[in-house]
């Protein structure tokens, strides 16, 4: 299973331009606050980086690994955490970054789930949004790029583990 890369979807010069964006929009929202911003492994690995570099503001960074995808295309609806944050986040301002939206049931379960842990408050950041796929109503509070019903790989997300170390982020067929 590797699929073939069919066209670039997002070049890396346009992410690079837009994570500065929401890194200026993210760092004047906080402009009084201290962050605590999460990533979501594995794809967010390489969003994650970029962003905080944009982010002029003081923060503390922690990283959570969830699967809920495994080796399929399709979510399950089932969410394992495979690696916890490594510290409390009650009353801290949180914010969760995210690769890819795409059914909504990850970040519903991540918001659902960390909202109990009693942060003071909670935001999520995705990169890419495929809302023509959702599930459960969600919308991310900060979002890079709205895209098509393709599979993207690049930029931190997959193909069966394949295809993370991409610059770009482009469209392959299955
Ligand atoms: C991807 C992505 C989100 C989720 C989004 O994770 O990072 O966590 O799918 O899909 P949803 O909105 O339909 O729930 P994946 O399970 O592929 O793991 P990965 O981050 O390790 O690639």
């Amino acid at each position: 299973m590797e699929g073939s890369i069919k066209e670039i979807l997002i070049s890396r010069e346009e992410i690079a331009e837009r994570v500065k964006v929401l890194g200026e929009k993210i760092s004047r929202d906080y402009f009084d606050k201290k962050l605590m911003v999460i990533g979501i492994l594995k794809g967010s690995f390489i969003f994650m980086a970029d962003l905080v570099r944009e982010i002029t503001r003081p923060l503390e960074i922690d990283f959570m690994l969830l699967s809920s995808y495994g080796n399929s295309l399709q979510s399950s609806g089932q969410v394992n955490i495979l690696k916890d944050l490594g510290q409390s986040i009650r009353g801290k301002e949180v914010m969760i970054v995210e690769d890819i939206i795409d059914t909504g049931l990850t970040l519903k379960w991540l918001t659902d789930t960390l909202l109990l842990r009693e942060p003071s408050s909670l935001r999520t950041c995705t990169l890419l949004d495929k809302p023509s796929r959702r599930i459960v109503e969600i919308t991310p509070d900060y979002n890079g790029f709205i895209i098509p019903d393709s599979f993207v790989v690049g930029y931190g997300l997959d193909y069966s583990e394949r295809y993370r170390n991409l610059s770009d982020i482009v469209i392959v067929e299955p």
